[in-house]
């Protein structure tokens, strides 16, 4: 069985040329779209959490979980310079390792995004519900609180995601301009809460107790904020939406991972240099931070802001898993219709058909240790996609590239290792629903994928059919 059989790149290169999606993306663009799917529940959300875990040494949790990724953001900026299409990790192995693994990578990631973006969701209507509340509107408890604790499941998580999936099935022009709004207002509320809270830091705060749990309380709250780097692989996911994406892609993924690293750790001093650590740990930091120190009114922007920018990332990481759907189904491994296009040429079934499980998971399931899933599938995916650049490195070394990464291959090798000590701290029930997860797409794969794929073995079938020919030939002369 040729499970390892593996695509061409000039096939690759031939099919990207050969587009169907409309390309309207520049690396502004794809800045902005990585930096809405990168900065969300992550900073808004974990980051108080964390601190409390790691004290103020929670900068080393960032710096370490932020180096991995920016190693990877590296090898994942060569790749997509040398193979711009829309299936990122998945397209990648299929060239280098071969296609079983490039669709369980490609599942994993379906199932990631799919996660991430109803995680997103939850944390959007607890600030849905706080702002309405500190308007004086009480949304009846019962409306966000899910059946299984005596409500009706997350409304108003399952409309906005609902919502987003309708701007989606309307084509990237409409989500560009949605989205670089929503970002702006992300961004705007993160540096005015470093900008307002620098005022008040008072530097014995990090001093008195800087790193109270050492260095495996570093480790563990490393594991946790790697969800706020989820994202910027989505940036690769749009190579067939980019105008000129050899030079755009690495450049939008390294300026969107500086960026963001910058303002996590500054996030983070300013955070822990306000409040002592050990009264972090609650779910919107930001706003307590600002409120203990009297400034209510831009608490109050600071919520407002989240409700807006939180959309950004519901709709990137939609984006990411509509993609890599629509590119598995290109390719013969999930079901044909599955890859129609609208009259705006968005992939219109899958983009409902994902919205409606998004919606449906947001909305009826407890998503904290979720999350926890959706990092295991990112840091396997991600970890690979430094394996295949490895690969590539060795395989086709003249093959031409619009960014290489430097130090090749110590680089992408100390990403490995740091990822593996990452995946150090899931826990076993994490790693029990993943591999359930796999072990049905590996059911879909052996028995709908396999033979449909469009790289089934046409020269052995071809035979076959010859000797069958000739069979019937010679029963035919006796
Ligand atoms: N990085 C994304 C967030 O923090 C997943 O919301």
């Amino acid at each position: 069985m040729s499970v390892f059989r593996k695509k061409s790149i000039d096939s690759i290169l031939a099919e990207s040329r050969n587009k169907t999606l409309n390309p309207t993306m520049k690396t502004l663009d794809l800045v902005l779209f990585g930096i809405g799917a990168i900065i969300g529940s992550g900073i808004l959300v974990l980051t108080g959490k964390a601190s409390a875990e790691a004290g103020p040494a929670v900068v080393f949790s960032f710096l370490i979980a932020g180096l991995a990724c920016c190693l990877a953001a590296l090898c994942y900026a060569e790749l997509a310079s040398t193979i711009p299409s829309s299936g990122s990790t998945y397209t990648y192995l299929y060239v280098s390792v071969g296609e079983i693994v490039a669709y369980a990578i490609g599942w994993v990631l379906i199932g990631g995004y799919v996660l991430t973006a109803a995680t997103v969701a939850n944390g959007w209507s607890s600030y849905f519900s706080r702002l309405l509340a500190g308007l004086g509107v009480e949304i009846p408890k019962e409306y966000y609180t899910l059946p299984a604790v005596g409500g009706y499941g997350n409304i108003p998580a399952i409309i906005i995601v609902l919502l987003i999936t309708f701007i989606l099935s309307k084509g990237t022009s409409s989500s560009k301009l949605v989205n670089n709004l929503m970002v702006a207002a992300k961004v705007g509320i993160v540096i005015l809460f470093i900008v307002v809270g620098a005022f008040y830091v008072e530097p014995t705060n990090w001093t008195n107790n800087f790193a109270p749990t050492g260095f495996s309380g570093v480790m563990l709250a490393a594991t946790t904020v790697f969800f706020a780097y989820l994202g910027f692989d989505a940036i690769s996911t749009s190579a067939e939406e980019t105008i000129n994406p050899e030079k755009a892609l690495p450049k939008a993924i390294i300026i969107t991972m500086v960026v963001c690293t910058a303002f996590y750790i500054l996030v983070c001093l300013v955070l822990t240099g306000v409040v002592e650590y050990n009264r972090l740990g609650t779910g919107d930091a930001l706003a307590f931070v600002l409120e203990e120190v009297g400034q209510n009114k831009v608490a109050g922007v600071v919520s407002l802001g989240a409700v807006i920018g939180l959309m950004a990332g519901i709709l990137s990481f939609m984006y990411a898993g509509i993609r890599i759907t629509y590119t598995i189904a290109r390719d013969g491994l999930l079901p044909k219709g599955l890859t129609k296009v609208n009259a705006n040429k968005v992939p219109s079934t899958v983009t409902w058909g994902l919205g409606i499980l998004t919606a449906v998971l947001a909305g009826f399931l407890p998503l904290g240790n979720l999350a926890d899933l959706a990092n295991v599938a990112s840091i396997i995916a991600f970890a690979l996609v430094s394996y295949t650049t490895i690969v590539f490195y060795k395989k086709f070394p003249d093959l031409k590239r619009g960014f290489r990464v430097p130090g090749m291959p110590v680089l992408p090798i100390i990403s490995i290792v740091l990822f593996g000590a990452l995946l150090y701290s899931v826990t076993l029930t994490t790693w029990i629903i993943f591999i359930v997860w796999v072990i049905i797409g590996m059911i879909i794969y052996f028995t709908f994928s396999y033979k449909n794929s469009k790289l089934r073995d046409l020269i052995v079938e071809l035979l076959f059919c010859c000797y069958y020919v000739i069979i019937l030939i010679l029963k035919s002369m006796h």
